[in-house]
């Protein structure tokens, strides 16, 4: 692996909460993090007690925990308000005999609701799974199927996407904005809520009781359910502390929607278990409006997405105009590589340094980061966090040294770590094939001060001519070009050079797909990066597949180019 840029930004001036751990991994103890919850003691847990309840009792009660906006309504929700509401709804779950261990899924838009019922589910000890808006019928029915949910809450207009006849567990829908219909099984949520009583003894677990299932594909098959239970609370309040470095004044907005689980880990737990305001932007993307919610919230904090910062900075100047960003003391991306080039957008127009995070649906929480009080090289994902360790092995796990490419592993167990695949317990050994170690399925190397840079999932590493390619990299160096939007980089088969680079490009606007233009970001490519990374065969398209959470979708581009079928498409946009 060849020499990598470095760019290092100095160390806070400020302390970050991650003093309260002792800084020092040596001095680093689970049991510390433990010992600020409640349960330590009483040995009793439950996910929405500690992130809604305590808070009132302890006199925070009146503090604001939800500003939900959209371009219709803003809307602000106390944390005693949250607990009366999840608190009613706990009660009419538990009024049709739903109890612990239950799963109970969500199926609704982002809206203050979707958060009242996740956390009424939680309250009673009952598991839940939230599904995104945007999943058509197969895609819902997968996952209710295969998770063997019993209810649903859902509105009017997405339940025609439920398959119900197909779907004997599932016994009660609980409609948001909707009417009561006995003989069809349908229950109006917000009349039964309303009259259903405050008070509400929260169901005492167990930290190995369940908490929440999220779908995430893979590459080949059926959505794996991944479920998650009570002890992952530990990671995320950990993390809401020493990653988002959350302190009682922040205002914090995480974009994700809850359907993944950044929007759960992020969107409500680490917040919430803090006890800080947390802010919900409903509706679509657009410029305008996110810069507006920063400005007008006084948002801190913010957790987003590369796909996003992208879209932001494509959107130009023009939408910058007069707005105020100068709330922002902390910004922070996951889900894909972060392109050099967009932290540097982050410098110039948020005026701060975009902070990278990885981890996984199946981790639970964030793992390796670049947190504040490091300093951050550009283009890495940051260190191990104190209490995590983390290496890159060989396929037989032999631990390679730095500059060695190969599967980045995480030492098991952390708090978060999934419990499970439901109903796959094959599928979940093979992350655990090596013993004492959780293999990621991404590929990675390690520098010679511990930071890890990211190369590719396993499956999408290019090997050309015995160079191994990582598709991000030469993607990276594409949307540098000025005529490049976005850009995806898989291999094609090719007789003399084994794989050869092949790119899908979406143009910014104002430029015209030619082949003198292909000709031109090969070269760019070539001069900036490395003749063998150079892209030897260019497409335009005008939109390319990625997932909602923006990943760019390379196995779909592999079908595409091989005319295989492409699998699991349930988590593609549009
Ligand atoms: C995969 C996990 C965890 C929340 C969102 C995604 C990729 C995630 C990074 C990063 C490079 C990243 C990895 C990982 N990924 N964060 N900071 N740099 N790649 O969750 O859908 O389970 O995807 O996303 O490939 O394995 P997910």
């Amino acid at each position: 692996m060849g020499k990598v840029h470095q760019e290092i930004l100095p160390r806070r001036a400020n302390n970050s909460n991650l003093a309260d751990y002792g800084q020092a991994v040596t001095y680093f103890k689970w049991e510390d993090v433990e010992r600020q919850f409640s349960w330590y003691e009483t040995g009793k847990v439950n996910m929405a007690y500690e992130a809604v309840d305590r808070h009132v009792e302890e006199g925070r009660g009146g503090k604001t925990a939800l500003i939900y906006s959209d371009p219709v309504r803003e809307e602000s929700y106390s944390f005693a308000d949250l607990k009366e509401k999840s608190n009613r709804f706990g009660n009419v779950l538990r009024k049709y005999g739903i109890g612990k261990g239950d799963r109970v899924f969500l199926f609704m838009p982002r809206q203050p609701d979707l958060y009242f019922s996740l956390l009424g589910i939680l309250k009673i000890g009952a598991v839940v799974g939230p599904l995104f808006e945007a999943f058509m019928e197969t895609a819902v029915k997968d996952r209710l199927e295969d998770s063997g949910a019993v209810a649903l809450v859902t509105t009017p207009e997405l339940l025609k996407r439920v398959k119900r006849e197909e779907l004997p567990d599932l016994r009660h829908i609980f409609l948001v904005g909707g009417y009561s219909d006995p003989e069809k099984g349908l229950i109006s949520y917000d009349l039964e809520s309303a009259s259903a009583s405050v008070e509400l003894e929260p169901e005492w677990l167990g930290l190995e009781d369940g908490l929440i299932m999220h779908y995430t594909s893979g590459s080949t098959g059926k959505p794996k359910g991944v479920y998650h239970v009570q002890r992952a609370m530990i990671q995320h309040y950990y993390t809401g502390r020493v990653v988002l470095d959350l302190r009682d004044d922040d205002i914090y907005w995480c974009t994700a929607d809850p359907g993944w689980v950044t929007g759960t880990s992020y969107g409500i737990f680490a917040p919430w278990l803090n006890g800080i305001t947390n802010v919900v932007r409903g509706g679509r993307f657009s410029p305008r409006d996110w810069y507006s919610t920063i400005e007008r919230c006084r948002v801190t904090v913010w957790y987003s997405a590369p796909t996003a910062f992208r879209m932001l900075m494509g959107a130009g100047n023009e939408s910058l105009k007069g707005v105020d960003l100068s709330s922002l003391r902390h910004v922070l991306s996951v889900g894909e590589p972060l392109n050099p080039e967009v932290i540097r957008w982050g410098d110039n127009v948020l005026g701060q340094r975009i902070h990278d995070t990885w981890w996984m649906t199946e981790t639970g929480g964030q793992l390796i980061c670049n947190y504040p009080g490091m300093d951050i090289k550009l283009g890495s994902m940051g260190q191990p966090l104190p209490g995590i360790t983390a290496a890159i092995l060989d396929d037989q796990g032999n631990e390679l040294p730095p500059y060695s490419m190969g599967n980045l592993a995480i030492k098991t167990p952390w708090p978060s770590m999934m419990d499970r695949i439901w109903n796959n317990p094959a599928k979940y050994e093979e992350y655990f094939r090596i013993p004492g170690w959780y293999i990621s399925g991404d590929s990675a190397y390690m520098d010679d001060e511990g930071y890890f840079w990211f190369l590719g999932r396993v499956d999408d590493c290019i090997n050309s001519s015995g160079e191994m390619i990582g598709p991000f990299e030469v993607e990276s160096k594409l949307v540098e070009h000025p005529a490049v939007a976005e850009a995806g980089v898989i291999g094609i088969p090719d007789a003399l050079r084994g794989e050869i680079v092949k790119a899908f490009i979406s143009l910014r606007e104002g430029y015209l797909p030619s082949d003198a233009l292909k000709d031109e970001i090969a070269a760019f490519v070539k001069s900036g990066l490395s003749a063998h990374a150079a892209p030897r065969e260019i497409e335009f398209k005008d939109k390319l597949p990625k997932t909602r959470s923006g990943k760019i979708m390379r196995r779909v581009l592999k079908a595409w180019e091989l005319h295989q079928p492409a699998g699991d498409l349930s988590t593609i946009e549009d």
